[in-house]
């Protein structure tokens, strides 16, 4: 069937990183009615406010990019607003949206839904097999609700209402829009923010926490975007086919991950630090690799456009623009 442009679209989160590059999808995709709301606006949390939205905008389509996100300083810190908020955003957008007739719905997850200890590279299945890592484990639990929301919702109702919920698990993400806060950023932006800096003032060395030795995955958020429609937009049949009524969320991974010694110098090289990148192996590490297993959405027929160099440069640009 020809996919209907002229759906009506709500992308809840769209001054986010991942939000604001789904809208930009879809608008390349020719989507033309993109409903979005502020946060100031619309506080997701608020269950009747976020009924009173439905009622009035009664989408066809719904993307859940808004969730309260952050790196492990803010996890550790905050746990109880990572649970308390993502639960009731979650809650209040897939519930309603049921109410209000919205057909399909993408809920966007994270890697950290899978065990700590999960085999890499992680496919879908490592789901519920063991103990997640503790510093976000209360965000990891609400995603996990996510995701057993959107199929409880699909097992009861899937037939007798036609609705399909989806969700995507991505990797790590960076690119324009990511938040470049000292303290709550996630590796690059904080990695961008510190050669920056350095760079600025003449700094001669930049040490990083560990050894450098761990591997990590990271995907440009434009083609996490570009990921989440493809999702949404499979027919039904292929989606069925690919996934599980209990085992259905699709990871969007790069395919490839690195070192962090190596993730330094490639930001080194796009912010133009010329000093010298060394290592506190008396910090704590992380896990050794994390790694996801992509395989399901590549056989999809989806991959990877941005690779890792041209990415950093896009994303320092990007920070230079607001950061001066
Ligand atoms: N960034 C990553 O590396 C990464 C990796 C894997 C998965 N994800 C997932 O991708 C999704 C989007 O992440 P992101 O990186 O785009 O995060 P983000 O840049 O922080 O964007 C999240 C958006 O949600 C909004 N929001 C949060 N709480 C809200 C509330 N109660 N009511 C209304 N709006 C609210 C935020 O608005 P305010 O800023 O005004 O609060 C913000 O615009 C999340 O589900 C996240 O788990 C991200």
């Amino acid at each position: 069937m020809p996919i209907d442009l002229k759906q009506k679209i709500y992308v809840a989160g769209h001054r986010g990183m991942v939000g604001s590059a789904i809208v930009r999808a879809l608008k390349e995709k020719g989507y033309q009615n993109i409903v979005t709301r502020t946060h100031a606006e619309l506080d997701l949390t608020n269950q009747a406010a976020v009924q009173a939205f439905f009622e009035k905008e009664k989408p066809d389509q719904v993307y859940l990019a808004a969730a309260k996100v952050g790196g492990i300083h803010s996890n550790n810190t905050y746990p109880a607003e990572f649970i308390y908020d993502n639960l009731m955003v979650q809650n209040n957008v897939i519930h309603q949206a049921f109410v209000s007739g919205v057909k399909k719905l993408l809920f966007l997850g994270s890697s950290c839904i899978y065990p700590k200890y999960a085999t890499q590279p992680m496919s879908e299945d490592a789901l519920l097999t063991g103990k997640l890592e503790p510093t976000n484990e209360p965000y990891a639990i609400a995603k996990i609700a996510g995701i057993k929301m959107c199929e409880s919702y699909n097992r009861q109702y899937g037939k007798s209402h036609g609705i399909d919920y989806r969700s995507v698990m991505p990797t790590n993400l960076y690119g324009p829009g990511d938040n470049y806060h000292p303290e709550n950023s996630h590796v690059i932006p904080a990695l961008i923010r510190r050669f920056h800096e350095a760079k600025v003032s003449a700094v001669p060395e930049v040490v990083i926490w560990g050894t450098g030795t761990p591997r990590r995955e990271f995907l440009y958020v434009d083609d996490m975007a570009t990921a989440s429609v493809f999702v949404m937009d499979l027919d039904k049949a292929t989606y069925d086919q690919h996934t599980e009524p209990m085992q259905s969320q699709i990871n969007v991974g790069f395919g490839d991950d690195v070192t962090i010694a190596e993730l330094a110098k490639a930001v080194g090289v796009a912010v133009g630090y010329e000093g010298k990148i060394s290592f506190d192996p008396t910090k704590p590490d992380g896990a050794p690799r994390k790694w996801m297993d992509s395989s399901r959405l590549n056989q999809l027929g989806w991959q990877p456009m941005v690779s890792l160099d041209d990415g950093l440069d896009m994303a320092y640009r990007d920070f230079v623009a607001i950061n001066g």
